[in-house]
């Protein structure tokens, strides 16, 4: 038999679950709330298409355009003292949310007072429960007036973000050690501007461009703002990155294309936001194979319930080559969607297994995120992937921790990995 081995992680190792405003909090009012409203419908005829047929068959309710309404979501706006508990319980000393801007600047340079001091209550709650606030300023969805203006790709939007970010550090920072500006730049490029398939839904190359140039902006300036008012935070970007395999290694072409895409969805945001990080995160779902030109797909031999492949050692992969920056790394969201929970402790495991592999060969990790705590609204997929470590049910809004998390928890209190 073989022997069992513990693997340790560091004292004051970061072990949490994140979740963001709109997913999880309910009655937003902001670009994405306007335009589910418009395209439910839409999106309920084209299930059909879009799923395969076992998936069709397992999650019916991706046919019912109330599915992609965020609406109340699971109320988490009202809830969050709850769901801080069971975080607590579950052995977390960390979490990972988002203010929504929205909420905080519903018009241009008109700030809510009430909005400042919901999420005031919110990071002293994590205080109170030993929970390390990891606080996102921007996770996709923008004020109204934001939109109006032509959203992220507007030449002003940098500044406006900027104004923003400068309000919650003079108002909240004295609560908050880790901020990050942007959530995942790159999604947004690529499903918004790219592929079209979310808000503003406008493909266009032109707009890629400028969208990439935006958003770094908007991330550097509000770097400098937030460090002119506390120098002592730590400020990043909570950022997605790929895993690119050329399906053949002796295929020139194959590795040109592996680099390209490479390039575009990790190092090129990287390169325009240069020397303006704190520390590096990596938010890991998708090991690519590429044969040229483009991506073959991500199926492995076990699949979550969105049918992405499941592959841990890509994040292997990906901290090695953020070990050259020499900066700390967060690995900020990691995760599946398995409404069975018939994958969840193994996926956890697994990627885990390979972080301290990555750590055991110099990679300077600080802490785990597991995405999500609760089941959440998978923006234009809707309310069917579960990717709770507590299962919710959407009619009573019941609480449920799935028996992965309990797996979880003891990871996170003994802070080892038995394997
Ligand atoms: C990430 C997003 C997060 C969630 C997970 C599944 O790309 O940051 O909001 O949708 O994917």
């Amino acid at each position: 038999m073989p022997e069992q081995k513990i693997l340790k992680f560091p004292n004051g190792f970061f072990w949490g679950a994140a979740n963001s405003a709109h997913q999880v909090e309910g009655g937003n009012v902001n670009d994405w709330t306007e335009w589910e409203k418009a395209n439910a419908q839409r999106l309920a005829r084209e299930a059909e298409d879009k799923w395969e047929p076992w998936q069709q068959e397992k999650f019916p309710e991706m046919f019912d355009p109330q599915n992609y309404i965020s609406g109340r979501a699971c109320d988490h706006y009202n809830r969050f003292e709850e769901d801080f508990d069971i975080a607590k319980s579950l052995g977390q000393n960390a979490h990972r949310f988002s203010i929504e801007w929205s909420r905080i600047e519903p018009e241009k340079g008109k700030f809510s007072h009430e909005a400042v001091e919901h999420y005031r209550r919110v990071l002293l709650a994590l205080r109170e429960r030993g929970l390390e606030p990891f606080v996102t300023m921007w996770h996709w969805t923008n004020p109204l007036w934001i939109r109006d203006l032509g959203g992220v790709e507007d030449k002003n939007f940098p500044c406006h973000f900027a104004y923003y970010a400068k309000y919650l550090v003079e108002q909240l920072g004295s609560l908050v050690r880790f901020w990050f500006t942007l959530n995942e730049p790159t999604s947004i490029i690529v499903n918004s501007y790219q592929e079209g398939n979310w808000p503003p839904q406008k493909k266009s190359f032109f707009a890629v461009q400028a969208v990439y140039k935006r958003l770094a902006e908007a991330h550097n300036l509000a770097y400098d703002k937030i460090h002119k008012i506390d120098p002592a935070a730590s400020v990043g970007i909570a950022n997605i990155l790929n895993y690119f395999k050329p399906q053949n290694i002796n295929s020139g072409l194959d590795k040109i294309a592996r680099n390209f895409a490479s390039h575009y969805s990790n190092e090129r945001f990287l390169n325009l936001t240069k020397n303006k990080h704190d520390f590096l995160t990596a938010q890991y779902y998708f090991y690519n194979i590429i044969k040229f030109p483009s991506r073959i797909n991500n199926k492995a031999e076990i699949n979550s319930d969105l049918g992405w492949g499941i592959r841990p050692e890509g994040l292997y992969y990906i901290l090695k080559d953020l070990k050259k920056y020499n900066l700390p790394i967060y690995v900020t969201e990691n995760g599946l969607a398995d409404a069975q929970d018939s994958r969840r402790k193994e996926f956890i495991r697994g990627h885990l297994k390979w972080i301290h592999k990555a750590m055991e060969e110099g990679v300077d990790v600080r802490g785990y995120f597991y995405w999500s705590l609760l089941d959440n609204f998978e923006w234009d997929k809707g309310f069917w992937p579960r990717f709770g470590l507590v299962k919710v049910d959407y009619q009573t809004l019941e609480r449920t921790v799935r028996p992965s998390a309990l797996e979880y928890a003891k990871i996170c209190r003994e802070n080892f990995l038995e394997i």
